[in-house]
């Protein structure tokens, strides 16, 4: 591998866990600690703020001339540059649900590099390097083998962001074409659950960069096929997502609004 993206992914590897820690160390105190809105059902807790500056702090240390860009802290990217959301499901994790991640994505010259997502509370840690493979605790992972969206399981996310009657209607797309579908809230672990095959397909009208340049490392790595995400200002305005296994993506990408072609 080179070692441009090795040394970032052994040191940055360290950091993720050691913010799972940290994230943890708020979730087991969450009745205590500070929690408000930024909008309608947007929530907003004190270990997000805290993770973000700890992962921000860590790496900087160590890759002085990254750039960082991040949820709660923002930022405009560049050639080298790590993709940051402190806690993905930050919903969930305010209600005590486990079902949070960290997620930390790392481009170069725009082209996603190294994925890495850690969801501390269920012990699952994904990592994947562009053309290097992907694992989740080690282990490697792949797409499930559906074929027949009558037997698919695609997650569907949704935010305040968009029209919820955008939302409703491609779910209604999507189960009257066959598949059941789901909303777990975390669209960085929706993208994990496609690649390692506990679904077939997460898709999201709009999302943002943080949400899913890890994933979209893991996913890749696992086989999935995904849209362009990476294109126009996508790092700041982010885009729409959707990504299946190969064998419903001709299925999802015909019921999927804005039309996108997945590859
Ligand atoms: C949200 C979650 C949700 C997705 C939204 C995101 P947050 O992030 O990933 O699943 O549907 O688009 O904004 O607010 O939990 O960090
Ligand atoms: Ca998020």
């Amino acid at each position: 591998m080179d070692p441009f993206l090795s040394d970032r992914l052994s040191a940055v590897r360290a950091i993720v866990r050691e913010a799972g820690v940290v994230a943890l160390d708020y979730f087991s105190r969450r009745n205590e600690i500070v929690v408000s809105m930024k909008g309608r059902q947007d929530w907003l807790t004190e270990a997000d703020g805290a993770v973000e500056t700890f992962l921000r702090r860590k790496i900087a240390a160590v890759f002085p001339n990254d750039q960082i860009v991040g949820e709660e802290q923002g930022g405009s990217g560049g050639d080298a540059m790590w993709i940051i959301d402190p806690i993905d499901g930050t919903a969930n994790f305010a209600r005590g649900d486990r079902q949070w991640c960290i997620s930390v994505g790392f481009a170069r010259n725009g082209v996603p590099e190294i994925g890495l997502i850690f969801s501390p509370a269920q012990d699952e840690f994904y990592e994947a390097v562009r053309g290097h493979g992907v694992t989740m605790n080690d282990q490697p992972i792949r797409v499930a083998p559906t074929h027949d969206i009558g037997t698919a399981v695609v997650e569907i996310g949704w935010s305040p962001r968009r029209p919820t009657d955008d939302y409703l209607a491609l779910v209604g797309r999507v189960m009257r074409a066959g598949a059941t579908v789901k909303r777990s809230a975390s669209g960085a672990l929706g993208m994990a659950h496609v690649a390692n095959g506990r679904t077939d397909g997460y898709a999201e009208v709009h999302i943002n960069s943080w949400d899913v340049l890890a994933g979209l490392v893991i996913a890749r790595e696992a086989g999935v096929l995904i849209n362009d995400f990476c294109s126009g200002p996508w790092v700041t305005e982010g885009n729409p997502i959707l990504c299946a296994t190969p064998g419903i993506a001709r299925d999802l990408e015909n019921l999927f609004e804005p039309r996108v072609t997945l590859s």
